[in-house]
């Protein structure tokens, strides 16, 4: 599986350098505020209006827009009672046995609430009500480390908030073997979707991007031999229309 992971790899993508952030001393964790409902967009609008966008607006979303976008794409469903006893958390995006296949996590910048870096997101606990935490593990300004990972260049410098769709090997192999390898890229596809049917709903533009350098954004987010960057939803702000 790592040979066919490498191979698939091979074909030079982003710019051919990598870039890396220095570590947040202090793992600075930002609580996101409580999701909230959301707009109400039926499926049929929410599919028909959803598109790929290429333009932000100049900074970060604003922390409740985050928040919902990351609870409602990618949080809990529903405790399930398992019949040894424990409790399983449920996510809205479905994976493969329930299984914590994808962890998200931010590469941030621009002006906003949020400093720039490297966010560890973690959206499955629900204890306290609150919306979650981020924790930055790299510090700085990360324009320079995404312009040298990605394929197209430009988002690194128009977007501000770019998600990536972590996959765990460890919590997911062990339970179904290297042929999880393929579901691993199945439950991100359907993480992706959500992104961008809720991102629709909250008026959030936002892109699939998979056009990235899989060894240089694992270097930028100073990822373990054992989880691996699947896929980005490119996001941000509203742009501002003027009437
Ligand atoms: C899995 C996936 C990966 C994608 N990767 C990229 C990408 O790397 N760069 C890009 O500009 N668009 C990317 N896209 C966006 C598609 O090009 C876009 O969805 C398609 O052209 C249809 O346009 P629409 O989303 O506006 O309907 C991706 C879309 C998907 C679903």
């Amino acid at each position: 599986m790592r040979r066919v992971h490498a191979e698939l790899g091979s074909r030079p993508t982003g710019r051919g350098r990598s870039a890396t952030l220095p570590p947040d001393p202090v793992a600075t964790t930002v609580v996101l505020p409580p999701a909230r409902p959301l707009p109400p967009v039926t499926v049929e609008q929410a599919l028909l209006r959803r598109r790929s966008a290429y333009t932000w607006g100049p900074g970060q979303m604003a922390l409740p827009d985050l928040a919902d976008l990351l609870r409602w794409s990618l949080g809990v469903q529903r405790e399930v009672l398992l019949p040894d006893g424990r409790r399983h958390r449920a996510g809205v995006a479905p994976s493969a046995g329930g299984l914590p296949s994808l962890e998200p996590w931010l590469v941030v910048r621009g002006p906003g609430a949020l400093s720039p870096g490297v966010h560890r997101a973690d959206v499955r606990h629900t204890d306290g009500g609150g919306g979650g935490t981020l924790t930055r593990t790299r510090a700085g300004d990360p324009t320079d480390a995404l312009t040298a990972v990605l394929d197209q260049p430009p988002f690194a410098t128009r977007a501000t908030v770019v998600v990536v769709l972590v996959a765990r090997l460890d919590l997911t192999l062990p339970t179904y073997g290297p042929r999880h390898y393929r579901t691993l890229h199945l439950d991100a596809g359907i993480a992706l979707q959500n992104l961008q049917l809720v991102a629709t709903a909250l008026d959030l533009p936002g892109c699939p991007v998979s056009g990235f350098s899989d060894e240089g954004l694992a270097a930028l987010l100073a990822l373990p031999g054992t989880a691996f960057p699947a896929a980005l939803f490119v996001s941000g702000s509203r742009v501002q229309t003027s009437r």
